[in-house]
């Protein structure tokens, strides 16, 4: 049907006769001229049509936004003023021959441009598709998938595939469960990851294996989290930390490289859970922010103000100070702001100091918390975090997860509205996180990463007696932010299994019903394995300079976890509930008639 691509067509075709297929992206009667331009995946290119050529003419003046469209013309030169150079084909246009419409479009629902709103944009998300900057990031992504396949085929890992319908697999979400028919009663699990499967692979001899699988979870939906989602899934045989993380970041690399054109760091510098934590806040630190948390504890413990010198003489607490260049400018109002700000992220309140004159004491500072502590406190805090005159020092004092969570939040936020943000690409390793961290309310421990996780200690009587010192093998891939990536080596021997499902608090009956296979395969020759998973939804987004990774995803879910095009979930009828041996109760049927 078609010679060329429209956005294809440029001066060397000057001359020649082409024919081009694609959608009319918009039109403009130009009294006697009638322009065109129209759109393929490649481009767009501008069609004029001749009042001279009544035929088409007739049909070009029918035309209307999205008709698909099928013209025959030469190509020709626009005169040198009417030059585009932002458009591949903004030198030359084409006369139309003829104008054949393939296909009607109906007046649009949307606008088709990023003014649209999400609901609308989901509903017909085929037109939404059709737009440039959604067919660049869905074939960018194409681009990804393919470089991983290359990259990891020559490095002799095989694709291989694993079951949807399957039992729970433990990532810390709830599961999607799909109902059996032929066994009353009894429900699949859809894949949180390919977990489990990928370790038995390794047991079954397969040495590398990838998977581009997609990976279920039923949480609660963010800007970086769908409720299905795509893993880029490894699993490598006889190998420790090193062998993965360096196969896993000359893949990303590699990737990034040919994508995009970017070099990324060789190496990736690495940095402690523990110390990421305590430098940012964060244990998926944006290194590109140049600002850091300092500790004050040990200048603070003495002082009679209470809400610092409490939690800096307590353990598991701490007093951590944000130095912001410049931001004595901000008004009562801003840091008013910043402090509701801290607080959504369990802020009790938040101190802050204008520095004026550096070692000047009580009268050096404007700070509501300088009437509650000494000269020598107020020089020393200054001088700690470095802090000039003209700048403003944020202070968040309690446990220390919550310093964490509202002063790493803070330290982000605050780098974007300075402009502070630096360009390009800052990767990074997080490694030597804790095995398990302490849920207060449920009073028991989780695992940090997933309960296969090996420990950095010698055997399970040392994991048993001392859960919170344990570190673990695990690691996660940091970039620019957003973690884009974990994984670890994995417990190889079923003893140290069991002794880490101890301290979860699975003991051994329930181990068995839940893991025994898992188990049972450990006690024939388990090789030691390990690996990585990656979110390519995340990889992409950040590719195509995407802020959600709905962008990035052909037909994703809405927030409350539905998708506007299909209206899935969707009721059942009863009969085919009946088959599948279920019963809804009358509340879920009562949201369902209020439209819920
Ligand atoms: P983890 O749970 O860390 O590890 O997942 C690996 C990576 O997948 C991405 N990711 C998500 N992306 C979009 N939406 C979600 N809901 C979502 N959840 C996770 C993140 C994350 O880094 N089996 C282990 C891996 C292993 O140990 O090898 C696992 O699934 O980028
Ligand atoms: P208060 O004694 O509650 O009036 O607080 C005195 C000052 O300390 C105010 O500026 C509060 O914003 C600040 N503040 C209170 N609690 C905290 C906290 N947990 N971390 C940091 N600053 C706090």
């Amino acid at each position: 049907m078609r010679s060329h691509l429209c956005g294809r067509v440029d001066e060397t075709l000057d001359g020649g006769e082409v024919a081009l297929c694609g959608w009319v992206d918009r039109s403009r009667d130009l009294g006697g001229l009638i322009f065109i331009g129209l759109r393929d995946h490649a481009g767009v290119v501008q069609v004029v049509i001749e009042p001279e050529n009544t035929a088409a003419f007739k049909i070009a003046e029918s035309l209307r936004n999205e008709f698909c469209v099928r013209i025959v013309g030469k190509v020709r030169m626009r005169p040198e003023d009417q030059w585009n150079e932002d458009m591949a084909t903004g030198r030359i246009e084409v006369l139309a021959d003829t104008v054949e419409v393939l296909n009607a479009a109906a007046p649009l629902p949307l606008l088709m441009n990023d003014e649209d709103g999400e609901e609308v944009r989901l509903k017909y998300r085929y037109l939404d598709l059709r737009r440039g900057r959604m067919q660049r990031n869905l074939r960018l992504r194409a681009a990804l998938n393919s470089a991983i396949r290359r990259n990891l085929e020559a490095r002799e890992f095989i694709d291989l595939e694993t079951p949807i319908l399957t039992r729970a697999t433990p990532e810390g979400a709830r599961d999607y469960l799909v109902p059996s028919r032929v066994n009353a009663g009894r429900f699949y699990a859809l894949p949180q990851s390919p977990q489990i499967f990928k370790q038995l692979l390794m047991m079954s001899g397969m040495d590398r294996y990838y998977q581009i699988a997609r990976c279920f979870r039923d949480e609660d939906l963010r800007a970086d989290r769908q409720p299905e989602f795509t893993q880029l899934d490894m699993e490598m045989a006889f190998v420790a930390e090193a062998d993965v993380q360096d196969a896993a970041e000359g893949l990303i690399r590699e990737v990034f490289a040919e994508v995009l054109g970017v070099a990324l760091d060789d190496p990736f510098p690495r940095m402690s859970w523990f110390d990421a934590m305590r430098r940012f806040g964060s244990d998926k630190p944006d290194l590109r922010i140049p600002l850091e948390l300092v500790d004050v504890d040990e200048l603070v413990a003495g002082v009679e103000f209470k809400v610092f010198s409490g939690p800096a003489s307590e353990p598991g607490s701490r007093v951590a100070a944000l130095k912001v260049p410049g931001g004595a400018e901000l008004s009562r109002k801003q840091i008013d702001d910043y402090a509701a700000f801290a607080g959504r992220y369990g802020a009790r309140g938040l101190a802050w100091m204008k520095v004026n004159d550096a070692g000047g004491g009580a009268d050096g500072v404007q700070s509501p918390i300088a009437k509650f502590l000494d000269e020598n406190t107020i020089n020393a805090l200054v001088e700690s975090t470095e802090a000039a005159p003209g700048d403003l020092i944020l202070f968040g004092a309690g446990p220390s997860p919550a310093v964490a969570a509202f002063m790493g939040a803070l330290r982000v936020r605050i780098g974007h509205d300075r402009g502070l943000v630096e360009p390009g690409w800052k990767p990074l390793w997080v490694v030597d996180f804790p095995m398990f961290e302490f849920d207060e309310a449920d009073q028991r421990y989780y695992a940090l990463h997933h309960p296969f996780t090996a420990p950095a200690v010698a055997g399970g009587e040392a994991l048993r007696a001392d859960p919170p010192q344990a570190l673990s093998r695990a690691y996660d891939m940091v970039l620019n932010g957003a973690e884009i990536g974990g994984g670890s080596i994995r417990i190889h021997d079923p003893e140290l299994q069991q002794a880490a499902f101890d301290v979860l608090g699975i003991d051994a009956a329930e181990a068995r019903a839940r893991f025994g296979f898992l188990l049972e395969a450990l006690k024939y020759g388990c090789p030691p394995h390990g690996g990585i998973a990656f979110g390519i939804d995340r990889i992409a987004a950040l590719m195509a300079g995407e802020d959600s990774i709905r962008e990035v995803i052909a037909f994703p879910k809405t927030t409350t976890a539905g998708c506007p095009l299909t209206a899935a979930p969707s009721t059942i009828g009863a009969s085919a509930l009946a088959e599948l041996h279920i019963q809804v109760s009358a509340s879920a049927d009562k949201d369902e008639d209020s439209g819920g």
